[in-house]
């Protein structure tokens, strides 16, 4: 007779629970992603072509380098115009590794461009320069893996860029089976990514400078030093 299954006392997950959001570096820096996936706290990389292009270095050597740094997708974004170039390069650049992710902008031939990429080719695809809710529409409608609102390029035109992810979260949340992450770009201060994770974004994208300013704060400073000060005093240690 077998013996009875012993039911674990605490439910097993299916699956580990989803994170509260995902953080990816908004960088082309070899040292600063090395540091950052060191903390064990970025999901993802992602890069535009003013990044790549100040970087000197060609993109599919410089691509290839950051998706070995980390196991989360890798924006990498074509320099087409048209739908048959995006999906040339964005071919070539699907080829680099698993955990590219081809961005391609908020246009129709870029739209064009994410359907093929996505149904045809199998390919995660980062449909960037989004400025509205309707541009936002399109691109889940196109199968996109990504969308990228720019969150800081709306403020300075003194238009508020929370607004858009609210706007997006709202939409998406009328359609269940829709799959589309919301990835919240241009997001350069400790506001902006409170205001996004109150908004609902799904995933940050955040320069490595502002990393550290997100942990950061004097009244964590202070207490850490007197806790120090008086177990010190106390003479303990923990062995
Ligand atoms: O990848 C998009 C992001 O890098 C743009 O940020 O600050 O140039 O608007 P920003």
């Amino acid at each position: 007779m077998q013996s009875p299954v012993i039911q674990p006392k605490v439910p097993l997950l299916a699956e580990p629970p989803q994170s509260v959001i995902k953080f990816f570096a908004d960088s082309t820096s070899i040292e600063d992603i090395r540091d950052l996936a060191a903390t064990g706290l970025i999901d993802g990389v992602t890069t535009n072509p003013s990044m790549v292009g100040k970087s000197g270095r060609p993109i599919l050597e410089l691509i290839g380098e950051i998706c070995q740094l980390v196991e989360g997708p890798v924006s990498a974004e074509v320099a087409g115009a048209t739908c048959k170039e995006m999906v040339r390069e964005g071919r070539i650049l699907g080829k680099v590794a698993p955990n590219v992710a081809v961005k391609v902008p908020l246009t129709w031939e870029g739209l064009q461009a994410c359907g093929i990429l996505s149904r045809e080719h199998g390919l995660m695809v980062n449909v960037t320069l989004c400025f509205s809710a309707n541009q936002a529409l399109l691109a889940a409608k196109a199968g996109a893996t990504f969308v990228s609102p720019f969150v800081g390029r709306l403020d300075d035109l003194n238009i508020d860029g929370l607004d858009l992810i609210r706007e997006i979260r709202a939409i998406y949340g009328n359609y269940p089976a829709l799959r589309t992450e919301i990835l919240c770009a241009s997001v350069r201060t400790p506001n902006h990514v409170k205001g996004v994770a109150l908004a609902g974004g799904d995933i940050v994208t955040l320069p490595p400078e502002v990393f550290p300013k997100l942990v950061d704060h004097p009244l964590t400073e202070k207490g850490l030093a007197a806790f120090m000060a008086d177990w010190a005093a106390g003479g303990q240690s923990i062995k």
